[in-house]
C-alpha cells in the first residue's frame, strides 16, 4: 500500500486547477443508464471512485470510451445485467446510486446493501422507502436489496434526514415515473443541482432542484446528453485551507466560489486572505494572524461535512480556542486521534470537539482513515515541523485526483512512496 511523505514548512506558492466534482460525478454516471442514447461528460476527475462506478456500468453492459479531455462517454445500449455486486458496493457505497435508474428504465435492479464505513452506519431506509412509496416492489435478503417495478408511479416523499444520494437517487427514479413526484425536504447541494440540470438537458422534466422542494414530471423516455461536471468544491475549500495554514500565496483556478459561500465566510472569519478573481478563479493568501472560529456542520447551504476535518487543522494552528459540530455523521472524528500525533490540541465532547490552537506541529507517522480524513493529514503534514508519514492513502485516491502532483507544484516537499 501507497504512503506519502511530507516534510513541511514550504509555503505554498502558484496555480492550480481544480478538478470536476467527485460528488457531481457519481450520480451523473448512474443517470446514464437513464437513455438508451449516448452520454457525454467532460471535466470528470480521474479518481478511484469514479473508475469503480465506471466498472459497474460495464459490468451491466455499457460501453465506455474515454477520451484524453477528462471526458467519458456512455453508451448503455447494450445494458443487460442490472446488478451491482457486493465487491463493487463495498468498495463504494455510492454505488446504490444506481438503484433508481435501474428501476426506473429496466424495472428491476438487485443492489448489495452498501455496508457502514468509518464515519458511520450510513443507512440507505430513506432511499427503499422513497422507491416503495414509487410503487416499487422492494424485499431485502442475503446483504441484497431486491427491487421490481412495472413501472414506477409519481409520489409524495418527505426525507428526514436530509439525504443527498437519497434525494439524487429518488430524482433519477422519478424523472421516468407515470405522473408527479414531489421531494420534500430535498438536499439542496449544488451536486443535486448539477444532477439536475443534466436530468433537464436529457429531457426530464424537474423543478425546485437546490431548494428544498423537488418536483419532477415524469416522461416516457429521456435522451442523449452532454454534460460538464461541476468544479469540487471540497477539494477547492481544502487547497484553501492548505494555503493558509502555509503562508502561502495560491490561485485555484476552474472552480466556483458561489458553491462556498459559507465556508468562504466562515475562513475568512479566521483571517485568510480569499479574494475572487473573476470567472472561475480565487486567490488565497495566509498572511498569518489565524484566529480560530466555532463552527457546526450542517447541510447545504450550511458548512459541508466534508471540510470539518480540513477545519480542524485550521482551527489547532489558529489562535484561541475553538469548539467545532459535527451534525451529519455519527462518527466522523476518527481524524482526532492522528492529529493528536501531530501535536494538535484537540479534545472529543459529544458530537462536538474542542480546539486549542498550537504555535506549531510535529510531523510523525499518521494512518488515514477515511477521505476527507487523510486529507486533514496531508494538511497538518504540509503546515507541520519535520516529516509526516501518512499511510493507507488509498483512502486519499478516493476523493483527490493527484493531490501531491498538485501540491509538488506549489512547492510542497510531498512524495509517494510506493511499497
Ligand atoms: C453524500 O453522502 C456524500 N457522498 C458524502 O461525501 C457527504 O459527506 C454526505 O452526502 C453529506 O453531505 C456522495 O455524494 C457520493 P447522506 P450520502 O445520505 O448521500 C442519514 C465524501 O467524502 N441517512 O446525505 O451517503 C445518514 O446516516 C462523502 O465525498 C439516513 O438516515 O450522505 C446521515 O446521517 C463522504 N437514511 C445523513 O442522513 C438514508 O437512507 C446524511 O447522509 C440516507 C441517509
Amino acid at each position: 500500500m501507497d504512503t506519502i511523505l511530507i516534510r513541511g514548512g514550504a509555503s505554498l506558492k502558484g496555480t492550480i486547477p481544480i478538478s470536476g466534482a467527485k460528488n457531481a460525478t457519481l450520480p451523473a454516471l448512474a443517470a446514464t443508464l437513464l437513455t438508451s442514447e449516448k452520454v457525454h461528460l467532460s471535466n470528470i476527475p480521474h479518481l478511484a471512485d469514479v473508475t469503480t462506478m465506471l466498472e459497474l456500468l460495464g459490468q451491466q453492459g455499457a460501453a465506455l470510451t474515454v477520451d484524453e479531455k477528462l471526458g467519458v462517454e456512455i453508451d448503455n445500449r447494450g445494458v443487460n445485467n442490472f446488478c451491482a455486486p457486493y465487491d463493487l458496493v463495498s468498495t463504494m457505497r455510492a454505488s446504490i446510486l444506481v438503484m433508481g435508474p435501474m428501476l426506473a428504465r429496466y424495472g428491476q435492479a438487485e443492489i448489495s446493501m452498501p455496508g457502514g464505513c468509518a464515519i458511520g452506519s450510513r443507512p440507505v431506509n430513506l432511499h427503499i422507502q422513497g422507491l416503495r412509496a414509487m410503487g416499487a416492489d422492494i424485499s431485502l435478503g442475503d446483504g441484497y436489496i431486491r427491487a421490481k417495478a412495472k413501472r414506477l408511479k409519481g409520489a409524495k416523499i418527505y426525507l428526514e434526514p436530509v439525504t443527498v444520494t437519497g434525494t439524487e437517487n429518488l430524482l433519477m427514479a422519478a424523472t421516468l415515473a407515470d405522473g408527479v413526484t414531489i421531494l420534500e425536504n430535498a438536499a439542496r447541494e449544488p451536486e443535486v443541482v448539477d444532477l439536475a440540470n443534466m436530468l433537464i438537458s436529457m429531457g426530464a422534466k424537474i423543478q425546485g432542484a437546490g431548494s428544498s422542494t423537488i418536483t419532477v414530471e415524469g416522461v416516457e423516455e429521456l435522451h442523449g446528453t452532454d454534460h460538464d461536471i461541476i468544479p469540487d468544491r471540497i477539494e477547492t475549500a481544502t487547497f484553501i485551507i492548505a494555503a493558509a495554514i502555509t503562508g502561502g500565496d495560491v490561485l485555484l483556478t476552474n472552480t466556483q466560489s458561489e458553491y462556498l459561500a459559507v465556508p468562504i465566510e466562515n475562513f475568512r472569519q479566521v483571517g485568510v486572505d480569499i479574494s475572487l478573481e473573476g470567472e472561475g478563479s480565487m486567490r488565497v493568501r495566509g498572511n498569518g494572524g489565524l484566529k480560530a472560529i466555532d463552527l457546526q456542520t450542517s447541510p447545504y447551504p450550511g458548512f459541508p461535512t466534508d471540510i470539518q476535518a480540513q477545519m480542524l487543522v485550521l482551527n489547532s494552528v489558529s489562535e484561541g480556542i475553538s469548539t467545532v459540530t459535527e451534525t451529519i455523521f455519527e462518527n466522523r472524528f476518527m481524524h482526532v486521534s492522528e492529529l493528536q500525533r501531530l501535536g494538535a490540541d484537540i479534545k472529543i465532547q459529544g458530537n462536538s470537539v474542542r480546539v486549542r490552537g498550537v504555535d506549531k506541529l510535529i510531523g510523525a507517522p499518521v494512518m488515514a482513515t477515511d477521505l476527507r480524513a487523510s486529507a486533514s493529514l496531508v494538511l497538518a503534514g504540509l503546515a507541520a515541523q519535520g516529516e509526516t508519514l501518512i499511510s493507507r492513502v488509498y483512502h486519499l485516491d478516493r476523493g483527490y485526483e493527484r493531490i501531491e502532483e498538485k501540491l509538488l507544484a506549489l512547492g510542497a516537499d510531498i512524495k509517494r512512496l510506493s511499497e
